[in-house]
């Protein structure tokens, strides 16, 4: 066990009092480059940087002495060795709703609080969800493949042999692992479809089933053996990775496992399947067709791995949640929520945090060791907008000029009209961070840059 409040008090530190702060915030975007969303929301009360790493070694060690906050897509992993690196972390937000990328009990036990943004692409997922299924019953991909390939269908036979394998969705039965947000819509969509929906998940209450119409069933088993076409909806965690394994997808002769023939579709995590074992079962037919949108190891290369030569697999980029209106809304709730961190208390201000066990306080009304926040666990109040940087025009700005002429490359100015006060936090270089305005958070600031020439990376769910 380790010294939590020790470590806090020693190395952390509070970031802020409730008198003015003599420096801005550092939140930093770990993997990826473009805060063009994030910036107008948070530049008010925080500096944003972006380190577009890979890895906690490729992240600049001004942020990783400094940064109360980090945002985070899925193409980088912390693990409790890579958060201890963090000198000053206080929240964690996932761009995203998987935080299986982040060793989140560590987390919670350093003091730093994991959010992730459940809600944004329900929808999206969802549809792309039946897009595969019914690309799976009515081989939509491999027909187009083939005109493509310039096959000219000239009569019944050649359709029937190009098309063998379509089947009937009505009356087939849809088998749902995890009924969360994204499991119920494609239920929905699916009954509208004419399948017969089953769910497995134990960790719902009773009742659920009725209030959807649906069937439930109380084992993996019995859903597998029931089922013509298996959806995975789960999130992955300790206890279910490779969920579908060999012994998962034998031949229905042994009674209880998946029936044969049956499709697989996966759009939650890589980590739920065993590739070895699918790319048998692929070959063996006794998996008709299988839909991937995610694999365990991403990005994902069709040419390597053991899925290279399975035959009937469809897999796509892990783009299931990507749609503009799904991207921008989910940027925009993570920033959001790395601001309710700055300017509140944590954990009663952070509307989705993973570890909130780690942080909740005593039942005598004191805080213990969760009362570290961003905002200064020690500390009655929360971090207030104006005690973050200059909001009276009495207010001296927070001149960077010295600091900048020091370490940092010389501030432009910014894209918003008003006059801008600057941080006080001296960028190193390669670290340009947002200039402090009093325009409306809408507005857009295209200050943030980084040294990197990496190219622009995929905003991987
Ligand atoms: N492909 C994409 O682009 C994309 C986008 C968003 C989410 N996802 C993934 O989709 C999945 C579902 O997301 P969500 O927002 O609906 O999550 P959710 O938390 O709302 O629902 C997950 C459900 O799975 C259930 N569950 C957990 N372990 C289970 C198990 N072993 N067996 C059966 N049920 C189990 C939980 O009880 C919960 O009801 C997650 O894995 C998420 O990471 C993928």
């Amino acid at each position: 066990m380790m010294p939590k409040r020790a470590r806090l008090d020693a190395v952390r530190g509070p970031i802020s009092s409730n008198g003015p702060m003599q420096t801005r915030p550092l939140v930093a975007l770990l993997d990826g480059r473009d805060c063009s969303i994030e910036m107008p929301i948070l530049k008010d009360v925080a500096t944003v940087a972006f380190c577009d790493a890979q890895s906690t070694s490729e992240i600049h060690e001004k942020v990783l002495n400094e940064a109360v906050g980090a945002l985070m897509w899925h193409t980088i992993i912390l693990t409790k060795e890579d958060l201890e690196k963090f000198k000053a972390l206080r929240i964690i937000v996932r761009i995203g709703s998987g935080v299986d990328n982040i060793d989140v009990k560590a987390a919670g036990e350093l003091g730093i609080a994991v959010c992730n943004v459940p809600g944004y692409g329900v929808e999206e997922v969802a549809d792309t969800t039946l897009c595969l299924i019914l690309n799976l019953y009515r081989r939509t991909y491999w027909l187009a493949n083939m005109v493509r390939e310039g096959k000219k269908f000239t009569g019944p036979e050649q359709v029937r042999d190009a098309a063998q394998g379509c089947a009937r969705i009505r009356g087939d039965t849809l088998g749902i692992v995890g009924l969360g947000r994204i499991g119920s819509a494609v239920a929905l969509r699916a009954k509208a479809f004419g399948f017969n929906v089953s769910f497995y998940d134990p960790y719902l209450p009773d009742g659920i089933e009725k209030s959807l119409g649906l069937n439930r069933v109380y084992t993996l088993q019995e859903l597998l053996f029931h089922s013509d076409c298996v959806s995975l909806h789960c999130t992955l965690n300790e206890h279910n990775h490779h969920l579908i394994n060999e012994y998962t997808i034998k031949q229905a002769s042994e009674v209880e496992n998946m029936r044969p023939g049956a499709f697989l579709v996966n759009t939650a995590r890589g980590g739920l399947v065993d590739d070895e074992a699918l790319a048998q079962a692929l070959k063996q037919g006794r998996i008709r067709a299988a839909a991937l949108d995610v694999h365990e190891n991403e990005p994902y290369n069709v040419f390597q791995g053991a899925l290279k030569d399975a035959p009937n697999l469809l897999c796509t980029p892990h783009a299931a949640f990507y749609s503009e209106a799904a991207t921008t809304e989910l940027r925009e709730m993570a920033a959001t929520e790395i601001r309710r961190a700055i300017i509140g208390n944590i954990p009663e201000c952070l509307r989705n945090c993973v570890n909130k066990e780690y942080f909740m306080r005593s039942s005598s009304g004191t805080a213990g060791y969760s009362e570290a926040g961003i905002n200064g666990g020690y500390y009655s109040g929360g971090l207030h907008t104006q005690q973050a940087h200059s909001t009276t025009p009495l207010e001296a700005p927070h001149s960077a000029g010295s600091t900048h002429a020091a370490s940092g490359p010389p501030q432009q100015p910014s894209a918003v009209s008003a006059p801008p006060a600057q941080s006080a936090v001296a960028p190193p270089p390669g670290i340009q961070h947002a200039m402090v305005s009093k325009s409306p958070l809408s507005a857009p600031d295209p200050t943030n840059h980084h040294v990197s020439a990496k190219p622009e990376p995929s905003e991987v769910h």
